[in-house]
């Protein structure tokens, strides 16, 4: 593992949660620990010089239970698709560890990485382009089995493909025809029993249904909840999409610019949404109670996500949100903690420095100008940003980023 020169700041956890997750180590079958991944920026013709870094991940914590589905939602760029590779093992990470039922993926290497590769799969938003169009369903399904020699008897073989059809829903046929004589839903069906044909514990979904009609949407949802019941699955559900991951989760992670903002159980989420990013993802989703649609709070998210090669110091959104306070907002990143809020629990934790007067109505949003914050942030990013990211980094090192700070 290599580390970037240019190290921010903290992984976001403290101390109680720890404390909690003590307790229940025995379940997880994830557990990734202050996970970074900084991909290079390079230029030059002769010699690649690096010159900056995407930090497309930037210091996740993330656990989860077997059994579980985690839910990981935030706008596109802010490094789901590239967490989900790392806890599979396909992008290293540049900095912390990713345990997979006891084992670090790191330490896999050769022949053992290739065969402990089964229980983790990956199932990806656009069917077309990750199902070989030159092989048929058949061909599609036993690959994976053969290659983890689970293909050895030809009639055990039939049978277990009738078997994973019928458990995706497709019918028998469907084994000798090719992706393109398929819909964009059957496609992903076929992906998904790919994923499961090779017996997977956990199965990384990333934007599964994104490139899907709506009205099909659903029903892969619900395929993916019908079967991991059945083959008793755990699963990573990565979405930019809030409603997607609404009710097939247990969990939900919101990220945002390579971190993790907030992380609760799905119906705490939504039902007292406490960051304020979230706040304004969630206020982006249509309620059907129109009643309750005129009365809920509208925040409106203005402005572009910041690069992820040059990532706002201190509160990584300060430069987006309406509630972003003169001290600490701006130099300062604020840990996953929990929060003194009566009723909440502390699986509900939250990276903000102003979370509890946030709720309590204490601090009002206020009026932000995309102009505006699109000015701040350059000259941050200009020369003081620099300065501020090592002054971080040491006080970082030092201890000086605490726990519920
Ligand atoms: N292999 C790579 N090399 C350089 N930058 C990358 C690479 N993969 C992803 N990125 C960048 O990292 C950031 C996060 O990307 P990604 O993980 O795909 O986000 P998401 O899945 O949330 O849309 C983006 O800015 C993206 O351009
Ligand atoms: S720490 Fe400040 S800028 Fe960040 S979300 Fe909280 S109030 Fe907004
Ligand atoms: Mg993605």
């Amino acid at each position: 593992m290599t580390t970037t020169a240019e190290p921010t700041d903290a992984a976001a956890t403290d101390g109680p949660a720890d404390d909690a997750r003590a307790h229940d180590d025995g379940d997880l079958l994830v557990d990734a620990r202050g996970v970074k991944v900084h991909f290079p920026i390079k230029r030059g013709v002769v010699f690649d010089k690096v010159v900056g870094h995407v930090y497309a991940v930037d210091g996740v914590d993330l656990r989860i239970r077997k059994g579980e589905t985690y839910g990981l939602v935030g706008e596109s760029g802010c490094g789901k698709s590239t967490l989900g590779k790392a806890i599979l093992g396909l992008e290293p990470p540049t900095d912390g560890s990713v345990v997979i039922d006891g084992t670090d993926v790191a330490s896999l290497k050769g022949e053992e990485l290739r065969k402990r590769r089964k229980d983790f799969q990956m199932v990806f938003q656009d069917p077309m382009s990750s199902l070989d169009p030159r092989q048929s369903v058949e061909s599609l399904l036993v690959e994976g089995m053969k290659a983890h020699g689970l293909a050895s008897d030809d009639k055990a073989t039939a049978s277990r493909l009738r078997e994973l059809l019928k458990a995706v829903g497709l019918p028998a046929a469907a084994l000798k025809k090719y992706p393109h004589e398929f819909s964009g839903g059957q496609r992903q069906r076929i992906g998904i029993a790919r994923a499961l044909a090779v017996e997977p514990k956990l199965i990384v979904a990333d934007e599964p249904v994104s490139a899907l009609d709506v009205s099909v949407q659903a029903q892969v949802i619900n395929l993916l909840e019908d079967l991991q019941d059945e083959f008793e699955l755990t699963y990573l559900v990565v979405a930019h999409d809030l409603a997607v991951v609404r009710h097939i989760s247990d969990r939900i992670g919101v990220m945002y610019l390579g971190g993790l903002v907030e992380e609760a159980g799905a119906d705490d989420l939504y039902a007292q949404p406490l960051h304020p990013y979230t706040r304004a993802l969630l206020s982006a989703v249509p309620v059907p109670d129109p009643t309750r649609e005129d009365e809920r709070e509208q925040i409106l998210l203005v402005g572009d996500l910041p690069s992820p090669s040059k990532p706002p110091p201190g509160c990584r959104f300060h430069t987006r949100c309406p509630w972003r306070q003169e001290t600490r907002c701006d130099d300062e990143r604020p840990q996953l903690r929990v929060l003194e809020i009566d009723g909440v629990p502390s699986s509900h934790r939250v990276a903000c420095h102003w979370a509890e007067d946030i709720e309590s109505g204490k601090i009002q949003p206020h009026h932000v100008d995309p102009t505006a914050t699109e000015q701040d942030l350059r000259e941050e990013q200009d020369a003081p940003h620099a300065v501020g990211d090592v002054e971080e980094a040491v006080q970082y090192q030092h201890g000086g980023h605490g726990a519920g700070s």
